[in-house]
């Protein structure tokens, strides 16, 4: 194991949060708080935000990212926003699978991989979502349903193309519900993902893979989750919508 093999990443997932105006200001404000992170930086954020996020994100550490992204390179597909538009925008980074999308907009594993698949062939920094829920938990099936889930989402993944993924791990019974995982549980949920990634591409490559933890990570807990061997960074929500407590997760990132 070695934790310094791995870029440590902190992302924000604003979900369908703020306007233009708010997100200009919002990045404004956070700018001086983050400018010394010793780790990447990153905002995923709406589709209508991203044009201000990059204007107001320039010339600082941090990078835009969005929170989806379709498989098909156009057509015929309302509502949805390509990889290339994306890059066009000079967007960095993008979600794919997070498990609201598969709860409330019928994501499947299969869907997630062709997102992801799409992101990564574009060159896009991509953070994959993965997590259990309550009952697969009391169920006893953590273990395989993140290894599944992990393992079709990089069907067809090259190695030099798992240097662009970052996978979250985000329980989905500690999304936005103020209930944490303790360290322990988000360190074993990772390492899942991280022996999921080692069957497919071995050890040694394992090893390098950036894994996040995601789920009510905030600026109280956030430096005893990131304490954690297999934890190597967050995706956070609610969070990431106020620029102190943000600031003070990728200060707890940066040490
Ligand atoms: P939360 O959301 O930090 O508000 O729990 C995390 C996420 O859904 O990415």
């Amino acid at each position: 194991m070695n934790k310094s093999k791995r870029n440590a990443v902190i992302a924000g997932n604003w979900k369908m949060n703020n306007t233009p105006e708010q997100t200009t200001a919002l990045i404004n404000e956070m700018k001086p708080l983050v400018a010394n992170a010793d780790c990447d930086v990153v905002l995923c954020v709406p589709f209508v935000d991203i044009v201000a996020a990059v204007e107001a994100a320039k010339g600082s550490n941090i990078k835009i990212g969005a929170e989806n992204v379709h498989f098909e390179a156009k057509g015929a597909f309302t509502g949805e926003v390509s990889a290339e538009m994306l890059t066009a925008c000079n967007v960095e980074y993008v979600i794919t699978g997070h498990s609201e999308r598969r709860q409330y907009f019928g994501e499947t594993n299969e869907t997630v991989n062709l997102r992801s698949l799409a992101a990564l062939n574009a060159g896009l920094k991509t953070i994959i979502c993965v997590g259990e829920t309550l009952e697969q938990r009391k169920q006893g099936v953590t273990k395989e349903i993140l290894s599944m889930q992990t393992k079709i989402a990089l069907k067809d993944v090259t190695a030099e193309q798992l240097k662009n993924v970052i996978i979250a791990y985000e329980p989905v019974w500690a999304i936005g519900t103020g209930e944490t995982a303790t360290a322990e549980q988000a360190d074993e949920g990772n390492k899942f993902v991280r022996d999921a990634i080692a069957d497919v591409y071995g050890a040694d490559v394992a090893e390098t893979v950036t894994i996040q933890y995601g789920g009510s990570m905030n600026a109280g807990n956030a430096e005893e989750l990131l304490s954690k061997e297999n934890v190597d960074g967050g995706l956070i929500g609610g969070a990431s919508l106020k620029a102190k407590d943000f600031s003070i997760i990728v200060a707890a990132a940066s040490k």
